[in-house]
């Protein structure tokens, strides 16, 4: 073996050292939303946080009310000294003006979110376009907020055979112009499992997070390899332990099954025994 060799099979060696290491990494700290989308009252909230053991939880998790709910929710959080993150459920693209019944980026700052659903699917089929879900992507990543950008296909799509090219075109729409990968966070979600009760199978979820983190290595080579992979769409406690299981899915997007503490803890619980067997 001559010398040029053995430095490009040291080469190789690094390079699989260093996706293994970026795997496990990913790994590491799974991320549980739940979307309670027109749910709750402030009284059933700080009963769900009562509920909610998370003290020996490692997870990331996240909980998103409803507007109105934000700002006592992020007060009782606190006295309750719940381990549990702030997002909001949508928001508008610019800093401020005439759009009534619209939320700018600060507003959800300063009652304390972090993170933001941006492009749910609900959303877009009341009309929100791919452009529309670019501008706010930009927005909340230049205000300090964690976009979760959900993508995924219809019925139809699913069964014309066109969740890749749909899941792709919405990517690469959302992600236009955005240099910074590091706060990105995308949820897939097809939209055929969405409060269906028919949630996607462990190998159909794995095998669309594996074309995903093709698309964003495409886009931003190898640190996207820390951009976690959501899965949304009837998770529940029995089937999180089986999605956990997967390389590339990276934690849960919950609506139904985040409204009842015992449910979001069942999930949250698998995502942890999962990171452990790690
Ligand atoms: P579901 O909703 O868990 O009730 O299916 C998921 C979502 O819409 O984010």
């Amino acid at each position: 073996m001559d010398v040029s060799e053995e430095r490009h099979i040291a080469a190789m060696v690094e390079q699989i050292v260093k996706e293994v290491m970026h795997a496990r990494a990913r790994k590491k700290t799974p991320l549980i939303v739940g979307n309670w989308k027109m749910n709750m009252t402030v009284e059933k909230a700080v009963h769900f946080f009562e509920s909610l053991d998370l003290k020996n939880e490692k997870n990331d998790v996240v909980v998103c009310p409803p507007y109105p709910l934000l700002y006592p929710i992020n007060i009782a959080m606190q006295q309750l000294e719940a381990k549990v993150q702030l997002g909001a459920q949508n928001m508008h693209w610019e800093d401020h003006g005439a759009h009534t019944g619209e939320v700018s980026v600060q507003m959800l700052r300063e009652v304390g979110c972090q993170y933001v659903i941006i492009g749910h699917s609900e959303r877009r089929i009341a009309g929100e376009s791919n452009e529309v879900i670019q501008k706010k992507v930009k927005q909340a990543l230049a205000n300090g907020l964690y976009p979760i950008i959900c993508v995924g296909e219809s019925s139809d799509e699913f069964k014309q055979g066109r969740t890749k090219r749909v899941i792709k075109q919405q990517i690469e729409a959302a992600l236009k112009d955005v240099k910074e990968s590091s706060s990105i966070i995308i949820a897939y979600e097809p939209v055929w499992a969405i409060g269906t009760g028919k949630s996607a199978t462990p190998e159909q979820a794995e095998a669309v997070h594996q074309f995903i983190r093709q698309i964003l290595h495409d886009l931003y080579g190898q640190s996207s390899a820390t951009i976690p992979i959501l899965y949304g769409g009837s998770v529940n406690g029995d089937n999180a332990g089986n999605l956990a299981e997967k390389d590339n899915i990276d934690g849960v997007l919950v609506g139904g099954a985040s409204l009842e503490a015992s449910s979001f803890q069942s999930i949250i619980r698998s995502f942890n025994k999962e990171m452990s067997n790690a």
